[in-house]
């Protein structure tokens, strides 16, 4: 059974048996959403890591890091079209300022930070934004494979890989991370009418 974390206000509306609000949603919306957004994100960072992982067997980090720049983004918005959705990364700490946070975004990103400090489960979020959208936002932590581009300098990330990240983003931020730290977020719009069809 997938868990999630809902908006208390929501909770507590389902859990003391008051209508529902017009927009909020019911238990098996939740349920489909989740899932599909799960879905989601799960193709979309395999594609992208398996992709990461060929290109840095292939010409090293230096071409792997200009592959991120110029085939990741395009790949990631060619999957979201294919399923209707908007997705993107985005984090609190930034390599490419185009993937900066909105306000909520940031609200969810320290929430996530909050608990991996207090070592709480880390579960994906579903919210509602209007009638026919909703948000869906999922932790994206740390691996192995991260290291080497985003991990400690002198230490997980080689200072010569870092001079190519260095060169293509210079006031990049996105490094000192630990293997299962939150490096950020997945952050998707979906619309609400394809939980039926999915
Ligand atoms: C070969 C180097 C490399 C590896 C390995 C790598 N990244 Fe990145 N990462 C980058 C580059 C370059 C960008 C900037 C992409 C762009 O311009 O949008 C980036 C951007 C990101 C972003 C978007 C937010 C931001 O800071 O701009 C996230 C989130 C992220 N990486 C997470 C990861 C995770 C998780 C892994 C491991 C599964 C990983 N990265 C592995 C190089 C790498």
């Amino acid at each position: 059974m997938i868990r999630f974390l809902i908006p208390m206000a929501l909770f507590l509306a389902i859990a003391g048996g008051c209508q529902p609000e017009p927009t909020s949603l019911t238990e098996a919306e939740q349920t489909l959403l989740t899932r599909k957004g799960q879905d989601i994100v799960t193709e979309v960072a395999t594609v992208l890591s398996s992709a990461l992982t060929k290109s840095i067997a292939d010409g090293g980090v230096g071409k792997a890091a200009q592959y991120c720049s110029f085939i990741a983004v395009p790949l990631v918005d060619t999957l979201a079209v294919r399923h209707g959705v908007d997705v993107r990364r985005t984090s609190n700490r930034l390599r490419n300022a185009k993937n900066a946070p909105t306000d909520r975004e940031r609200e969810v990103l320290t929430q996530y930070e909050q608990q991996r400090a207090q070592g709480a489960q880390l579960q994906p979020l579903l919210e509602v934004i209007d009638a026919h959208t909703v948000a869906y936002y999922q932790p994206i932590v740390v691996q192995p494979l991260c290291l080497q581009c985003h991990g400690k300098l002198g230490e997980t990330l080689p200072e010569e890989n870092y001079s190519f990240i260095k060169y293509l983003y210079p006031n990049d931020e996105a490094i000192g991370y630990a293997l299962d730290d939150v490096r950020g977020i997945w952050s998707m719009r979906m619309p609400r009418q394809a939980s039926q069809n999915h």
